[in-house]
């Protein structure tokens, strides 16, 4: 089933066309209520008690791990996605064998690549960076490299569902099972992904996956999820605090690796309403529906002469188009001026709606574009 457009549930000018979901999505007005009771609740303490902060807590942990398939007592409230990715370098068994292998795809997201690359240097392991295939097919190119011939063993592939930067997909579903049949661990960023696409820890198996509220789940910033598979549940938190740590014991399940000031009254029920929304359409219902779009986007910046990836190789709502010639300066810049907001990422025009685009916006953005380009 298709969603139709949500645009109404959002508080977006009908002459502004933003594309730019991948970066940093516009609050639903729920969400935004949400944060504004949250603020009032911290306005006059006296009013709220503060034990329903833990109430929100937990029903944004049961909202976040409902979206990945995931049960409740697997899931921790961190902060950011590097806040959640640097705990599982924490906790997988470290240090890397000296002569094993790191594997991840090149130009990685920093908040993902940073910490493994330093650690693998520290270790004396491999850092296999996987090259951009020219034909863009990652999976393939991920497959050959985890079972290159000769390769040093594989000690953690640290990967995301699709490149962050073009929406190229990086399929999950046939690359896990060659990282866990060699033995390696699966730390995944699904940054990109939840909400927007299936996410399911249960196919995946990873040790460790991490995801934010501030893209596709549209919620607040400064809050992110942290799955960790049972197995690795008995390890340490990058910070110890009265909420993973009450009594000085460990709280139970991948609870110990919650931050700092968990009980925020302004992002936690934010990011549950956000969470909560996204659910009730369905991640399914979303895909499809973006799908449709970014199609639709792709074959207007094609008539221009723009060329997207192959359909089977992109993920359904994020269009990375690469200009002949490049990224012209000053491009993104000419589009927010006519109304259309997109980004320029690692010199792709990154173009990423959700559920509040609409048809008229992919209208507005081929006709900005043409003009940009001089070619309308
Ligand atoms: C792939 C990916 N990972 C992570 C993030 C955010 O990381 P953090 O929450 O550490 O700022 C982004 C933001 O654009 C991203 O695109």
């Amino acid at each position: 089933m298709t969603l139709p457009s949500q645009r109404h549930l959002f508080d977006i000018p009908a002459n502004v066309a933003y594309l730019d979901g991948a970066a940093y999505s516009p609050l639903p007005r729920s969400v935004r209520a949400a944060g504004e009771a949250g603020v009032l609740t911290k306005s006059q303490p006296w009013a709220s008690p503060r034990s329903r902060e833990n109430d929100w807590a937990e029903r944004a942990r049961a909202a976040a791990a409902g979206l990945i398939g995931a049960s409740v007592e697997d899931v921790a409230i961190v902060s950011a996605v590097s806040h959640g990715i640097g705990t599982a370098a924490r906790n997988l068994p470290l240090p890397l064998p000296a002569g094993s292998r790191m594997l991840r795809v090149q130009d990685e997201f920093p908040s993902v690549s940073l910490v493994w690359d330093r650690l693998a240097a520290k270790a004396g392991a491999v850092a296999d960076v996987v090259p951009r295939p020219a034909d863009g097919d990652w999976t393939r190119a991920v497959l050959e490299a985890i079972a290159r011939p000769g390769a040093p063993p594989l000690a953690v592939a640290c990967l995301t569902p699709l490149h962050w930067s073009d929406g190229a997909v990086i399929d999950l579903d046939r690359i896990a099972p060659a990282v866990h049949a060699a033995g390696a661990a699966l730390v995944v960023d699904a940054t990109q992904a939840v909400g927007a696409m299936p996410v399911d820890v249960a196919r995946w198996q990873p040790d460790f996956l991490a995801f934010p509220t501030y893209k596709w789940v549209l919620g607040p910033y400064s809050l992110a999820f942290l799955y960790a598979a049972p197995h690795r549940q008995s390890g340490l938190p990058l910070e110890e605090n009265q909420v993973n740590r009450p009594g000085g014991q460990f709280a139970p399940g991948a609870r110990r690796y919650d931050k700092g000031e968990r009980n925020d009254p302004i992002a936690l029920p934010m990011a549950a309403t956000g969470l909560e929304l996204v659910a009730s359409w369905g991640t399914a219902a979303v895909e499809a529906r973006l799908r449709s779009l970014t199609d639709r986007l792709a074959e207007d910046a094609m008539a221009l002469g723009i060329p997207a990836l192959p359909r089977a190789l992109r993920a359904p709502h994020i269009l990375g188009l690469r200009i002949p010639g490049g990224m012209p300066p000053g491009l993104i810049e000419a589009l927010a001026a006519a109304g259309v907001y997109a980004s320029d990422r690692l010199g792709v025009l990154r173009v990423s709606p959700h559920v509040w685009a609409e048809e008229a916006d992919c209208d507005r953005f081929r006709a900005a574009l043409a003009r940009a380009l001089g070619r309308s």
